[in-house]
């Protein structure tokens, strides 16, 4: 086995490796869960069933968890019959049948890592998702041991809800002061997706019947306080539903669906068997107190635990390594839900703008590793925009190949082949493949090589054979330890226009003007013939491949697509290609604003939405993620300054007489609504750059007369950039308003801590408010989060150390929070000297002051690099 030592340290973590994958020596047919949960501590029962495989010892795995008893068929065992060690119990010489029953002492009550068992507010819950389960009971804590469980929760009557898994069998009180229930889940799982709860909550209830006729009663958990804002999220469930009946064919399975909404979590929400237990800021939504952002991100993330039911729960992954099976094909249907809430070109321009900062940032950096890791540390560093976000662009690559129909018999061959399975990678592919009648296994490679690919091309055109030469080559960096990176499988969906027209050109007798060539060699060669003229080509139309484009385009002639391009997607794309030249080449900017000009008002009179989009403007970690080395951030912050005055000031009569035009009406939860708010809250903010007379007067007002979150926060970013003389008290309004929200209150912190000008020291004096709390990730990320959008005060001494310290603090705390904390800092080797020494030594000094696997290993890859 290879250690990852983290030189001067203690703790030595153990690599994990794919290739070293053993299938379970014992299975477990069932299990019985009895958990007592009391202020000071909860104890554990569990009798597992117990069945060999494979030749082997029986090994279960626990974590922090006092040993109190072990029997095996009824018999208390000696000492000398099994030994224990930190993480695991092995029963020796074990029979091939057997019972064997645990009894362990936990404290949730303690437990700030919030994985296992642990409180959040006043309620317990549980967050099993990778290997919290072990910290419960010992148990053969991996997703290829399936069981059926049975769970008895019992506890003092101030916690009125117990829920668990599946069907509740029995209920009653056990004394003057404790109750219990009994919870039966008839399907098999393994040990991740067990979930339990135990609170003082409200409930919002619901139904729905599926295509099979079953009725499932739908429930959402959560505060009294906040159960008028669940309705959103229940319409959701229910569209979620209905949507993959109708796309994929899957009903739900079982009686009950229940949602938990929790205050305290690391992640967004979890898809625990017919018992998701939700982030807050995942599944409450009100106008008043949430962005439309934050809106629609609710109705994904709700359908994106509801379809884990089909792709992750009844068809698991075989080990952590395939995380990427189940998260990326599960990112791939919200997206395509996702479709039916707003347009499908906006949902692909936000899918793709979120893909290339963080996905392109994370696979350029040394935290750089394929969908599918070949090692890993701690699992937990592993749920990452790479495993979700780029898993998500192979089966959409997958997908586009098939065409709907095929990739429709593709997953129903999936479904019918592995349902109840815990499968690999490799189990999709081949049912893709041969329910499609596609051979798509040259798209394997995509799954086990890091980087992102490069495609570069030229066209070229003779007027004479009236012939169009399209050559395109793709390159992908190799990287440290990988082996020479192999060419892969890229659609390239493309189109010709007509320069003279603008008109798209007929590629076939059939009348189609889009093609998708496959580039799967180093170079190829594409030719177009009966060519009237010149055409101005349209490459990845769609965004059909997660890779760089680097075509030798005229600024010209992306200036021409910005206009003409028939889909809005493309027509963004174009604008952003246009961008990243001026950003990161130093090009001219009038092609781009001269198209801006006449394109913008065309586009905001028809589709607010896009318009709103078509302002989006690289943000400064993008920028830098496409900088290798020398990275001068106040240099980056001062061009792409320049270029947002500029636009600001070509467009000064467009953004007075385009915010007067979209006046604050009703609320309404619509695309078009939607739209109107977006676009209003991006001219605004242009406006107030430009210094149109008057702006930071408009966002006062739109302040006080706004009738949701989404218009009472775009006026007051403003007041605030701008330093507006009432921006303090707006501040404190906000403040005052929200003061029992914590999710506004999170926003308040953000919209502070994302200022651009903001200095190291308001920073700090914010981390400081009496309001910041390290127990709440939410909190936590509110400033942590924002703060990284501001690479001119992150990459500073003061800067780095301020994400060092909290990486340091939240080591013990809570070292998933701390791992994703410290990784803001990966880039610190492309910075210009001498920042670049000055941020090392920062990194360095974290070396032998932390120990938990998460942030050991964060460190280490960002010392390598
Ligand atoms: N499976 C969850 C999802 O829907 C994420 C859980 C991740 N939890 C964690 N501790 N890393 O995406
Ligand atoms: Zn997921």
């Amino acid at each position: 086995m290879n250690i990852a030592v983290n030189p001067d340290d203690h703790a030595v973590h153990p690599t994990i490796y794919l290739k070293d994958y053993q299938p379970p020596v014992f299975g477990v047919s069932t299990i019985d869960l009895d958990i007592r949960i009391h202020e000071t501590e909860t104890l554990v029962v569990s009798t597992l069933e117990m069945q060999r495989l494979h030749a082997g010892e029986l090994v279960l795995l626990g974590r922090d968890l006092e040993l109190l008893n072990v029997q095996l068929n009824g018999s208390d065992l000696a000492p000398s019959s099994y030994s224990l060690d930190k993480e695991t119990l092995t029963i020796l010489n074990a029979p091939d049948q057997c019972t064997v029953k645990t009894e362990v002492r936990i404290h949730p009550e303690n437990n700030t890592q919030l994985e296992g068992l642990y409180k959040s507010g006043g309620m317990y819950c549980t967050q099993n998702e990778p290997e919290g389960f072990r910290k419960i009971t010992f148990f053969p804590d991996r997703p290829d041991v399936l069981a059926v469980y049975t769970t008895r929760l019992e506890a003092d009557n101030q916690y009125p809800t117990l829920l668990a898994n599946g069907n509740l069998i029995e209920a009653g009180q056990v004394g003057g002061d404790r109750h219990y229930t009994i919870w039966q889940d008839p399907t098999k799982k393994p040990s991740y997706l067990f979930a339990c709860v135990a609170g003082d909550l409200a409930v919002l209830k619901d139904s729905f019947t599926t295509m099979e006729g079953k009725p499932v009663a739908l429930e959402i958990y959560t505060e009294e306080k906040d159960i008028e804002k669940c309705h959103v999220a229940m319409q959701a469930l229910k569209d979620s539903m209905l949507w993959d009946e109708e796309h994929y064919g899957r009903a739900y399975d079982l009686d009950n669906y229940m949602i938990v909404a929790v205050s305290q979590f690391n992640m967004g929400a979890m898809e625990n068997k017919g018992l998701n237990i939700f982030n807050t800021s995942c599944v409450l939504s009100s106008p008043e107190t949430s962005t439309d952002a934050s809106n629609f991100y609710v109705k994904s993330t709700i359908a994106h635990e509801y379809f884990h039911n089909w792709t992750g729960n009844r068809i698991t992954c075989r080990d952590w390594f395939q995380l990427c099976l189940k998260e990326g094909f599960t990112v791939f249907r919200d997206q395509s839900f996702s479709d039916t809430l707003q347009s499908p070109a906006v949902q692909r321009i936000d899918d793709v703008s979120s893909l290339k900062s963080a996905q392109f940032a994370e696979d350029a950096g040394p935290l750089s590793h394929p969908p599918r890791p070949d090692h890993f540390v701690e699992i937990n560093n592993f749920y990452t925009a790479t495993v979700y976000d780029k898993g998500a662009e192979i089966v959409r690559m997958m997908a586009t190949l098939l065409g709907e129909e095929n990739f429709r018999l593709g997953t129903d061959e999936y479904f019918r082949r592995h349902d109840g399975e815990a499968v690999t990678v490799e189990d999709l592919i081949g049912s893709l493949s041969d329910g499609s009648g596609t051979d798509l296994w040259n798209f394997l490679p995509w799954y086990s090589q890091p980087g992102t690919p490069v495609v570069t091309g030229q066209g070229i055109y003779d007027a004479e054979t009236r012939r169009y030469t399209l050559t395109l080559s793709q390159s992908i960096p190799k990287k440290p330890n990988y082996p020479a990176p192999q060419p892969l499988p890229i659609p390239v969906k493309i189109a010709l226009f007509n320069q003279q027209t603008g008109q798209p050109l007929l590629l076939d007798a059939q009348g189609e003007t889009e093609t998708v060539l496959m580039l799967n060699q180093s170079k190829q060669v594409f030719v177009f013939e009966h060519i009237s003229s010149q055409p101005i080509v349209s490459l990845l139309r769609d965004f059909s491949a997660p890779v760089l484009l680097n075509f030798d385009y005229q600024d010209q002639e992306l200036a021409f697509l910005m206009q003409y391009e028939t889909n809005g997607f493309n027509q963004w794309q174009a604008a952003q290609q246009l961008l990243e030249r001026i950003l990161l080449q130093g090009h001219d900017a009038s092609a781009y604003l001269e198209a801006l000009l006449v394109t913008l008002p065309k586009v905001a009179s028809v589709d607010p939405l896009l318009a709103s989009r078509l302002l989006d403007i690289p943000t400064e970690t993008f920028i830098a993620s496409r900088i290798d080395s020398n990275y001068d951030p106040v240099a980056v912050r001062s061009t792409r300054e320049t270029l947002m005055n500029a636009i600001a000031a070509e467009l000064k009569d467009f953004w007075s007489a385009s915010y007067a035009a979209l006046p604050i009406v009703p609320y309404a939860d619509t695309s078009e609504a939607m739209g109107q708010r977006a676009l209003r809250n991006a001219v605004l903010a242009f406006a107030s750059r430009a210094g149109v007379a008057d702006a930071l007067t408009h966002a006062s007002q739109q302040y006080d007369a706004a009738v949701c979150m989404t218009e009472r926060l775009g006026a007051l970013r403003q007041l605030v950039n701008y330093d507006a003389v009432d921006h303090d008290a707006k501040l404190a309004d906000f403040y005052q308003r929200f003061e029992n929200e914590a999710l506004a209150i999170d926003l308040w912190f953000g919209l502070q801590a994302s200022k651009p000008n903001a200095t190291i020291g308001e920073i700090t004096r914010l981390s400081q408010h009496p309001q910041f709390d390290l127990n709440t990730p939410n909190r936590v990320r509110s400033i942590t989060g924002n703060f990284a959008t501001n690479p001119v005060a992150v990459w500073t001494t003061e800067g780095a150390q301020f994400y060092v310290n909290l990486a340091k603090t939240l080591d013990a705390k809570n070292p998933i929070l701390g791992s994703r904390i410290l990784q803001v800092l990966s880039r610190w080797y492309t910075l210009k000297e001498p920042l670049r020494t000055q941020v090392k030594a920062v990194i360095d000094g974290l070396q032998g002051q932390v120990t938990s696997s998460s942030v050991v290993e964060t460190l280490a890859n960002l010392q390598k690099a």
